[in-house]
């Protein structure tokens, strides 16, 4: 895991982070902070495994959650979604990182589609549709105290329990 070392002590991905909590300081809502990467982290690769897909590495699993929201503070300032700005900023990271150009490609690519839910799509890649999942599966709307004011909740795949 020494990729993934290399992330979390990267400069950059330490700023993105912290303007993420910065311009959520007052939110009510679902925060895009380390906890929160690092859950979805864990969970790409949980439903990788369940997949039985022995072609994606933990690094590769792990480097895609936690970079997959970086560019969230840009949508405060912007109002444009946050995932391709997340992807563009996760490649230098990702090659400082010493991940190949391949797996800057297919990691960029699911970063880039983690906000599209339709995980059966053609075309689309396991990392992808892990990601999605998972960053979904990370919200412990069962028990969040803003539940009632989220026009999201009914979408959400923990909005009764806990499932992983
Ligand atoms: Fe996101």
């Amino acid at each position: 895991m020494y990729k993934i070392k290399k992330i979390i002590a990267h400069p950059a991905y330490n700023e993105h982070l912290k303007r993420n909590c910065d311009a959520e300081s007052e939110r009510i809502f679902c925060c895009h902070n380390f906890e929160h990467v690092v859950d979805t982290a864990r969970l790409t690769y949980i439903l990788i495994l369940e997949e039985g897909n022995p072609f994606i590495s933990r690094e590769i699993a792990y480097a895609a959650g936690l970079l997959h929201d970086i560019g969230r503070w840009a949508e405060y300032q912007t109002g444009k979604d946050h995932a391709e700005k997340s992807a563009d900023l996760a490649k230098e990271i990702l090659i400082e990182a010493d991940f190949s150009s391949d797996e800057t490609r297919l990691i960029q690519k699911a970063i880039s589609e983690h906000r599209d839910k339709n995980y059966s799509r053609k075309n689309r890649t396991i990392l992808s549709a892990a990601l999605a999942r998972a960053d979904s599966l990370a919200r412990k709307c069962f028990c969040c105290s803003s539940r009632d004011n989220c026009n999201k909740l009914e979408q959400q795949p923990n909005r009764n329990t806990l499932i992983y």
